[in-house]
């Protein structure tokens, strides 16, 4: 949560420069947006600072020249949206500008002492105190080019909770950097360097980063970046550094009108080449599982569906017994795992808080870890035995289409391969590409966008599934309720006579995902007693049934079906949402990478 974006360096557009790399932030929070530089030439040196509430996407503003400039897209947690609760936060001098992501829990106990000792706070934040803290901190430690880092990790070491910390020093011209929980990025130029809240956002400037890991701190200037171990404050010599293949960020839309409709078109494009290049990863995820006395699938938001889905894949597939929980329970359920057992993160941002806290509890216990995660780089990159790599390009729309699908591709030929047949999951895979592609342009989308006209003033839609088609009916609900704000809610097909057919009346929506497999005839009656009792029944199905009042039909992919069927809720969301008038990529108050618990 939060973007955060820094330079330090010659060109005098930093302060564009951050801008703009806020912009491509913007899924990490937009609440609110702010910039603080370093007006050039003043003496003594001044910050120049903007800050506004609302979307950072569509700011246009005139920013003066600096070279050194520093910024934040806001998801709120310890104060309102507001201008003044909005980052960069400022000391009272006016020194230094501090941004933040994370919570400072013992913040009160903290400001009480600082307005104790006369500071004066101009926001609700939990982050002010930072700035008044290292400003405090400045007068002890002796000045010189590491005067700030060794200031800002003095007041790291008193902060409780997690968080990733930047501050920009007018004077010294530099940021400092600290970490804990968060991720901070750090990228390496040329006479200039950078800091940032996700590598997606510095791969235009450079491909060399550096990750901070929890507990150590930046000092970024504009010929070198040094880093420290925040508990000591001693020098880490050698960072590590990356150079990262990561496909760069495609900022044009592509002739369509916002993320979501282009992330959702771009689907069969990435099944086809984790098809193409992902089998001997499959495979390596296959053997893996296959050794392991116990696995654990772990995600959070539609990544959990993706890994509950996987969980009957498998079962199905290849009889193989794998338990799932989401990210922010595992850890009330890691008790048995032990170094026999295999965790596999499921993850798009590779950042997601509690998916991170799982997999370091597994590890503690010994567990082997993999994941499969979108991001090269992330955090949850690089704390596995195993990753594999999604493949999916930058997702900038908030709600996740091409990476859903792409863990569920993975899964399917990984499941495969459990058997020697990864050649078989491939196929299905194409096969699936291929229907997906026929399915956004021969029409049915059009079908879907007649049945979102029909729908869009409804308060309650249901969605059925039976099989791996229930963790799939949980993400068409959850696609539906967090881009439209209609209540939707996905259900096992069976479950529905014990309670929520109450919920049923005439013309409720309710969504049946139906594939060619074991589970038809049951769900076909499922959806039987929803239409007695005055349900308009829409069945997502290779086969005819008299119960459809509408029929949004599919190819038979086989084991393909949750591919497949992934898509036309994806459509229907996608349609609800514009008739409502509403923002598909940035959904009221969600945000991409949640990082704080
Ligand atoms: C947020 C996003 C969801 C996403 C979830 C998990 O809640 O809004 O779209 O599914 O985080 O994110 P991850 O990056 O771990 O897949």
């Amino acid at each position: 949560m939060c973007g955060i974006f820094g330079y330090v360096g010659t060109r005098s557009d930093a302060p564009q420069m951050v801008l703009a790399g806020l912009k491509k932030l913007e899924y990490r929070g937009y609440d609110s947006w702010g910039i603080a530089s370093r007006e050039n030439g003043q003496r003594p040196a001044a910050l120049a600072v903007e800050k506004h509430i609302g979307k950072i996407g569509q700011a246009e503003t005139v920013l003066i020249d600096s070279t050194l400039a520093i910024g934040h897209t806001r998801w709120a947690t310890h104060g309102g949206v507001t201008d003044a609760n909005a980052h960069p936060h400022l000391d009272c001098e006016e020194r230094l500008a501090v941004i933040h992501n994370g919570i400072v829990e013992n913040h009160e106990s903290l400001r009480h002492g600082l307005k104790a000792r006369g500071h004066t706070f101009r926001s609700e934040t939990d982050t002010e105190v930072i700035a008044h803290l290292v400003e405090d901190e400045l007068t002890v430690v002796p000045e010189g080019s590491e005067q700030l880092v060794q200031a800002l990790m003095a007041v790291f070491r008193r902060l409780d909770g997690l968080s990733a910390i930047g501050v920009l020093d007018t004077r010294t011209r530099c940021i400092a950097a600290a970490k804990n929980g968060s991720p901070l990025v750090l990228g390496w130029g040329n006479g200039e360097n950078f800091l940032a809240s996700d590598s997606s956002a510095l791969l235009e400037h450079t491909r060399r980063l550096t990750f901070l890991e929890d507990g150590q701190a930046a000092l970024v200037l504009d010929d070198t970046i040094k880093l420290y171990d925040a508990a000591t404050g001693e020098p880490l010599l050698d960072p590590k550094v990356w150079d990262i293949t990561w496909a760069d960020e495609v900022a044009d839309l592509e002739g369509h009108p916002d993320f979501m409709s282009k992330e959702i078109h771009e689907q069969p494009r990435v099944l086809r080449k984790l098809a193409e290049q992902c089998a001997p990863d499959a495979v390596a995820l296959a053997r893996m599982i296959a050794h392991a006395s116990n696995v654990h699938f772990v995600g959070c938001g539609s990544a959990s569906h993706a890994g509950k889905v996987g969980e009957y894949l498998f079962s199905r597939i290849a009889g193989k017994q794998v338990s799932f929980a989401v990210g922010s329970e595992f850890g009330y359920l890691e008790h048995f795992i032990d170094p026999k057992s295999l965790v596999v993160g499921l993850s798009q941002s590779g950042e997601t808080i509690d998916l991170l806290d799982s997999m370091k509890a597994a590890q503690r216990r010994g567990a082997k870890l993999a994941a499969l995660v979108n991001v090269e780089g992330s955090s949850l990159y690089r704390l596995v035995d195993h990753p594999v790599l999604l493949g999916a390009g930058p997702e900038r729309c908030v709600l996740a289409t091409k990476s859903f699908t792409a863990k569920l591709a993975v899964l399917l030929m990984a499941a495969h391969a459990m058997h020697g047949r990864v050649e078989h999951g491939r196929e299905l895979v194409e096969r699936a590409a291929d229907e997906i592609q026929a399915f956004l342009t021969d029409g049915r989308a059009e079908m879907m966008r007649t049945l979102a006209e029909k729908i869009v003033d409804r308060e309650h839609l249901y969605v059925i599934g039976r099989g791996p088609s229930y963790p799939m009916a949980l993400e068409a609900a959850l696609k539906i309720k967090e881009v439209s704000y209609m209540h939707a809610e996905g259900f096992a097909g069976g479950e529905l006579k014990h309670g929520v057919i109450a919920l049923i009346d005439e013309g409720t929506p309710c969504i049946v995902l139906a594939p060619n497999d074991d589970s038809f005839h049951a769900i076909i009656s499922g959806a039987q007693e929803i239409k007695a009792r005055g349900g308009f029944i829409v069945g997502i199905s290779p086969r005819q049934s008299d119960v459809w009042d509408l029929h949004i039909p599919v190819a038979d992919v086989g084991e393909g079906a949750e591919l497949v069927n992934a898509v036309p809720p994806q459509v229907l969301a996608y349609h609800l949402a514009r008739l409502r008038g509403l923002d598909p990529d940035k959904p009221r108050n969600l945000a991409k990478s949640v990082t704080v618990k």
